[in-house]
């Protein structure tokens, strides 16, 4: 059952966006609207603004891959990492809304036959697994420790000896054709015959727990292939689905991490020690798509993969691939060559507790894995190292942890710190200090306060754009000029001019917290006021021509022409005449 279109707008109009954002973070009040520190990335600045108007939000400082904007709803979804409709029933639970949402969870599930057959197949192996025989195997998941609840927990079953499957379920009166297309069974030369059989069953579910596929397990050395999955199905993608998302999504909620692992016999170790926050996909690499259905719940992600070579290498790629996702990325402190099932039989549950709960950071990772790579006794390698592990210091978000690093790297290397840093906290800072730099000279911040008043008288009415436009129409700063384009357009658009809305049109995050601190100044001036927007457009006319007073100056000393001299002097003393007479009418 969907939740009906009327419902959702009248919990909408119940819950201002900026009281329900209000809720979760502090908002700042600035003019009419709101603006926020984003907590979907590291904020120096509050550039999550929130248009009351408009009843919508958007960060214009979230690094493109991970854009934040949207209504109430998308902003509870993204902060509380819930779907939709889960988002919808918590605002309407914050504004006291009551409404029987009834069964609404599985949104837009629809059951197929793929579906029901999957069910069967679950039930059947695990029927299977507690008869005769399937003793041998229980026997061998009870060795790896795996006890009957965790059985139970993870559905883990048995497919007996081959076509047995497949004739109960044909029994069960499901044709040919679905059975097959459900992965269980495939057409050969002797007939429809068992995908799995000799194996135990490991059943794969969508996030909402539905079974939709098997990783399936021999237990026979001499037989080749360990591991039988499911082919893709019309509701199985290998590459999207994500192994025990479904069971794991609250812990990761409650923990605030999410442990990425190998395969499902290390999810299942570590959710055995307490773990319950487990997931991987099928085989190392991870997808795109199943890192995005990781993070509706979480940004944190420890990677807990194999000790050996080839899961240290997979470390470096997934790594890599969710960093790009916007992770915040902790990998498993494993000094063994093993993977984590391996580690608690050899070691103990307290040794792999212990590599969870002290991580090596992302950057860690990075100095001792590329270490292998490189031999630092040899100068160009150990420059080539070098560069490799600032590669990954450049994506640190915090400029602390970037500077320690880059310590750390230094003394590593033999290389000086300060060359280390230079392009890569340079950088940043530069752009700092551009946004918040400020002209200086009195002549400048007299120039800037008079823009500033004229954009803001601009935002009050009809009358005072048109004086600008006709008086004036442009001005020397860049920035203020693009803000009073914006305006005029906005007004030629529509009218009338509405903060909110204005904002939501601009797409630079430099003007937009200009505008609103321009909006929401109230030092130079309060109301709509004529005369001070007419003496601020004379202010701004008076600084142009004593720039040009001063650029022809200049000139003149350059001329040696008496004739070329004459004819700057005249125009100096047109400029002359022309700024007296203004500054005789600001008086
Ligand atoms: P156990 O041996 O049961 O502990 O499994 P493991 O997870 O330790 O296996 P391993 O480290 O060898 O492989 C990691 C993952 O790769 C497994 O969990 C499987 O998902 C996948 N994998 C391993 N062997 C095979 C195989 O023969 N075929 C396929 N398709 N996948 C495999
Ligand atoms: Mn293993």
């Amino acid at each position: 059952m969907r939740i009906p279109k009327e419902i959702i707008s009248e919990i909408k109009n119940k819950a201002p966006i900026q009281d329900i954002i209000g809720n979760f973070i502090q908002v700042i009040k600035k003019g009419n609207n709101y603006v926020a520190y984003c907590p979907f990335h590291d904020d120096n600045n509050p550039s999550l603004h929130i248009s009351v108007d408009k009843q919508i939000f958007k960060c214009f400082s979230c690094p493109p891959e991970n854009k934040s904007s949207g209504d109430v709803f998308s902003f509870v979804m993204k902060y509380k990492h819930l779907s939709y409709v889960e988002a919808v029933k918590l605002v309407a639970d914050m504004v006291g809304y009551q409404y029987d949402f009834g069964d609404t969870k599985i949104d837009t599930f629809e059951e197929t036959i793929t579906h029901k057959i999957m069910r069967e197949a679950v039930n059947y192996c695990q029927y299977e697994l507690n008869s005769k025989e399937g003793l041998l195997y229980k026997e061998y998941l009870n060795k790896r420790n795996i006890d009957n609840t965790i059985i139970e927990r993870f559905q883990i079953g048995y497919n007996p000896k081959e076509d047995k499957l497949y004739s109960f379920l044909s029994k069960k009166g499901y044709k040919d054709n679905d059975i097959i297309a459900a992965s269980l069974a495939r057409l050969t030369n002797n007939g429809v015959r068992d995908v799995f059989f000799n194996r135990i069953m490991i059943p794969i579910s969508d996030v909402n727990g539905n079974p939709i596929g098997f990783t399936a397990r021999s237990i026979d050395p001499k037989v080749d292939i360990k591991y039988i999955n499911s082919t893709d199905t019309p509701i199985f993608r290998k590459s999207n689905v994500v192994f025990n998302l479904h069971r794991a999504k609250e812990k990761i909620r409650e923990t605030k991490f999410v442990i990425l692992a190998e395969g499902p016999m290390d999810v299942i170790a570590f959710d055995k020690i307490g773990f319950q926050n487990t997931v991987c996909s099928m085989g190392t690499n991870t997808t795109k798509n199943q890192l995005l259905a990781i993070k509706r719940f979480t940004n944190n992600i420890l990677l807990a993969f194999d000790g050996d070579n080839a899961g240290q290498s997979a470390i470096l790629k997934t790594g890599k691939d969710c960093l790009q996702e916007g992770f915040d990325v902790l990998v498993l402190n494993n000094d063994t060559k093993y993977d984590p099932d391996e580690i608690i039989n050899k070691y103990g549950t307290k040794r792999l507790s212990e590599m969870i709960l002290k991580p090596k950071t992302w950057v860690e990772f990075i100095i001792e894995h590329y270490k292998l790579s490189y031999d630092l006794d040899n100068y160009t390698a150990k420059r080539e190292y070098t560069f490799k592990v600032l590669e990954e210091i450049k994506k640190v978000k915090n400029n602390f942890d970037k500077q320690s690093y880059i310590n750390k790297l230094a003394e590593l290397t033999g290389f000086n710190v300060a060359q280390l840093a230079s392009g890569i906290i340079g950088n940043e800072t530069k752009k700092e200090t551009q946004r918040i730099s400020r002209p200086t000279s009195s002549l400048q911040s007299g120039i800037e306060i008079a823009q500033k008043i004229i954009l803001k008288q601009l935002l009050f009415s009809a009358n005072n754009i048109n004086i600008y436009k006709n008086q004036l129409g442009y001005l020397p700063n860049k920035q203020f000029d693009d803000i009073a384009k914006s305006i005029i357009n906005f007004y030629d658009q529509n009218q009338y001019i509405k903060l909110g809305e204005l904002l939501a049109e601009i797409d630079d995050s430099q003007l937009i917290s200009l505008l609103c601190e321009i909006e929401s100044d109230k030092t130079h001036c309060e109301d709509e006021d004529e005369i001070l927007l007419l003496d601020s457009i004379d202010k701004v006319k008076e600084y142009e021509i004593e720039l040009q007073l001063e650029k022809l100056q200049a000139r003149m000393d350059n001329y040696s022409d008496e004739n070329m001299q004459m004819k700057v002097a005249t125009e100096v003393v047109e400029l002359q005449r022309r700024l007296n007479e203004l500054r005789k009418n600001r008086r």
